[in-house]
């Protein structure tokens, strides 16, 4: 059984062994997996190349641990439990023996329509148990899932189809969001036309009696192909080091990136950290309202829970179908235990019904969590009074796409939980503070950059065809660590504090978007001559998208031009990026060597002009006034 942290000495005691000898504590948790052959090398470890390697040489397959270990022991536990988008349909639950047994059909299926070890799969699906069904499918036959979350444009689709010469996708026919019906395969077909000639097939899910196009020489039924092929597949021999999945998220510059992770370490960790952070019972309910088209959904939908032999949740919906309280009746109705949230979620629900949760049962809550940007106070205490009710405890947890799993979070009932602190980092992490030189700031009550100076297994081991941009992004920086983007306090008992992201990366309710790829998409627009996208405190969103736009002529209609340019964006990258204030400007402020100021901007739309420092150097420090009068016009209107 993997560790099960219960007590604050049991918690410093596993620290003390993960930083003294992190290679006999990582072992330790690896042997309560099954393993078709044991590792020889706990730890290869290199920060600089980088070459990082957990268990090399372990053979094993991750679904063998999700999967078929439950079943020797409890077949008919529910592994999944669905809970579709209307209230007045019946939610479906998969024990562990019917998942297996779907997650085997479906990999023949793969078989049969030609995938094998090593291809790439990509997923544009919605909430529904066969995306879980699929990715499962994949990592029995040894194929690498790359899941878009299906938010997402044709266009960024497209992108990452190419990136990983994806050999198939899989999709539905349409998605149930609320009250609309979203076409899904129709954005898959646009994609595809977009030169993606590395796809073979396209297999459908349907989930509505709706007609969709259809060409015969590239999609196939789900229903047609899955549902008649036999039930058991011998699970593919993976070595610890092969790929896993890859999952594209935004940098600071260039197009999204597809962080890599791998199996064996991606599976101790994840399990680990599932059974610690959510403390996680035999016959608890647990419910993690993310997308699995986010890292949070693979980790802490998907792979944590089932290989800790969890009951897991599954929403279709949205927080607000039908109403504000739909997340509190979902768990009133599912008796759930453990509940797993965003920061704006807690916002919006704060928002559209201050007492909503009173009207539900909530007695069964015992840990709640928050995870993908900062909680503010007021959320923190609103989740704290009118959640958790002094029944559950609240974990801040702090990590990210490239981290795998999560870093550094309270522990429940184990460690204290201060508002708006991520708290203490976990087993086997070791984070530093560090100044823009690198210099470690050593001590309590510091601030600087978030770095972690050793690996742990979950680490992403590259970008997907292109290793130097992994290293230059989060290696190169500072010498010998994993930078992590992120800015931190260290409070006076050594809790931090996450301050958000101190690169050019806007957090926008929890999903990254990089602000050169809205400047791209802006720039597409052939009125623009240039632009520049910032972030900007959003009530409900954490953070909202600003873009300051220099048109070629004057601007006749504004709003016309206001609404082409967010349908590019829209176009370009998906809704969730699309600016919610354009700000059309003469002229942007530059550096003399050409660069934009972005400080200022960010400045000016976080409405704190008291201080802008020394603006006399700009080529055209003039600007700046026309910045600001041109933002309180906006912020009056
Ligand atoms: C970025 C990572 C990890 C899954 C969801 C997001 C921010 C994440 C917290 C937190 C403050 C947080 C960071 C991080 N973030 N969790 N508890 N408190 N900030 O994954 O899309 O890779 O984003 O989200 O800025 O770098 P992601």
């Amino acid at each position: 059984m993997t560790l099960q942290i219960k007590s604050f000495d049991e918690y410093k005691d596993a620290y003390r062994r993960s930083v003294d000898d992190p290679e006999a504590f990582w072992a330790e948790q690896a042997s309560t997996f099954e393993w078709r052959e044991k590792w020889h090398t706990v730890l290869e470890n290199d920060f600089i190349t980088p070459d990082v390697k957990w268990f090399v040489g372990g053979k094993l397959n991750i679904t063998e641990n999700c999967l078929d270990r439950h079943v020797k022991t409890k077949p008919d536990q529910l592994a999944i439990i669905w809970e579709p988008n209307e209230v007045f349909q019946k939610p479906l639950r998969l024990t562990y023996k019917q998942l297996l047994s779907e997650v085997n059909k479906c990999a023949n299926a793969l078989k049969e329509m030609g995938v094998s070890k090593g291809d790439r799969i990509c997923f544009y699906m919605p909430m529904i148990p066969q995306v879980a069904i699929a990715m499962l499918a994949c990592a029995r036959i040894g194929a690498i899932h790359s899941v878009v979350f299906a938010g997402f444009s044709a266009n960024s689709l497209a992108d990452r189809i190419k990136d990983a010469s994806c050999k198939m996708v899989i999709c539905s026919d349409f998605n149930h969001r609320g009250p609309k019906t979203i076409p899904v395969k129709e954005v898959v077909d646009e994609a595809i036309k977009m030169g993606c000639d590395s796809v073979e097939k396209v297999l459908v899910f349907q989930s509505t009696n709706k007609n969709v196009e259809w060409n015969p020489d590239l999609d196939i039924w789900w229903h047609d192909i899955v549902d008649r092929q036999d039930d058991v597949c011998e699970p593919e021999v993976m070595d610890s080091e092969d790929m896993l999945f890859i999952l594209y998220t935004s940098g600071s510059t260039g197009k999204p990136k597809g962080v890599v992770h791998t199996v064996g370490g991606y599976m101790v960790y994840t399990c680990f950290t599932f059974k610690n952070v959510f403390q996680y019972e035999e016959g608890d309910t647990y419910w993690c309202t993310a997308d699995v088209g986010w890292i949070t959904g693979h980790s802490y939908i998907l792979y944590g829970p089932l290989l800790a032999g969890a009951t897991t949740l599954m929403f279709e919906g949205v927080p607000g179908h039908p109403d504000a309280g739909r997340f509190w009746r979902v768990c009133e109705k599912h008796r759930v235990n453990q509940f797993y949230t965003a920061p704006t979620a807690i916002r919006a629900l704060m928002a559209a019904g201050w007492h909503e949760p009173e009207h539900y049962d909530l007695s069964e809550l015992k840990v709640i969590g928050s995870v993908g940007e900062p909680i503010n106070e007021e959320a923190w205490h609103w989740y704290d009074e009118k959640v958790a009710r002094g029944n559950a405890k609240i974990v801040d947890t702090w990590w990210q796409t490239e981290t795998g799993g999560i870093l550094i979070t309270p522990l429940p009932n184990i460690t204290d939980t201060k508002p708006c602190f991520a708290s203490y980092p976990l087993p086997g992490v070791q984070p530093v503070l560090v100044d823009q030189n690198g210099t470690e700031l050593v001590g309590n009550n510091v601030e600087g950059l978030l770095c972690i100076k050793f690996p742990w297994p979950s680490i992403l081991r590259t970008t997907y065809g292109d290793h130097e941009r992994c290293k230059s992004t989060y290696f190169a920086p500072f010498k010998g660590m994993y930078f992590t983007g992120d800015g931190a306090k260290r409070d006076e008992d050594g809790r931090y504090r996450i301050i958000g992201r101190v690169d050019d990366v806007i957090n926008v309710s929890g999903h990254r978007i990089g602000t050169a790829e809205v400047e791209d998409a802006i720039n597409q627009h052939s009125g623009v001559v240039e632009s520049a996208v910032v972030g900007y405190p959003h009530d409900i969103k954490g953070q909202g998208i600003y873009a300051y736009v220099k048109a070629h002529h004057e601007i006749v209609e504004e709003a016309h031009f206001r609404k082409e340019i967010l349908d590019i964006v829209t176009k370009a990258i998906g809704p969730i990026a699309k600016p919610d204030v354009i700000q059309f400007v003469i002229q942007l402020p530059k550096t003399r060597s050409g660069k934009i100021m972005r400080r200022i901007l960010r400045k000016i739309a976080e409405r704190d002009t008291s201080n802008l420092g020394d603006t006399s150097t700009l080529l055209n420090p003039e600007s700046v006034d026309e910045l600001k009068e041109g933002a309180e016009k906006i912020f009056n209107s």
